[in-house]
């Protein structure tokens, strides 16, 4: 049995416990960031958990310092990469603007897809 992970805007992916939310997304083909390779060394796959915290990884310290740097850090902010489902159930998160945009540049051929209507422009 699996999660589903729901991101916002975007939609649903359904993937096993033990994933990330990084996995999930990459699965589903939705635009999250990750220019370190998910190796927790860059804030690029910064998301908002909106639901479903509670079936996600306890966070490690490396991850607490990663997010000290991220941009618009709120008290839902994880890394897509050190955020692990520990539990079936529905997660919700929010991909962050940071993330859009990494995702964007590391995808030049998709520049302006997500970002372009984003509620939270910097
Ligand atoms: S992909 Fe770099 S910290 Fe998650």
């Amino acid at each position: 049995m699996g999660a589903i992970v729901r991101f916002r805007g975007y939609g649903d992916v359904e993937v096993p416990v033990g994933s990330s939310i990084l996995e999930a997304a990459t699965r589903a083909h939705f635009p999250e960031g990750s220019a370190c390779g998910g190796v927790c060394a860059c804030s690029t796959c910064h998301i908002y958990v909106v639901r479903g915290a509670e079936l996600l990884s306890e966070q490690e310290d490396e991850e607490a310092d990663i997010l000290d740097k991220a941009f618009d850090v709120r008290a839902a902010s994880r890394l897509g990469c050190q955020a692990r489902i520990v539990k079936e159930g529905i997660v919700e998160v929010e991909i962050t603007r940071e993330s859009l945009d990494a995702y964007e540049n590391e995808h030049p051929a998709e520049r302006g897809k997500y970002t372009k209507n984003a509620a939270s422009a910097r």
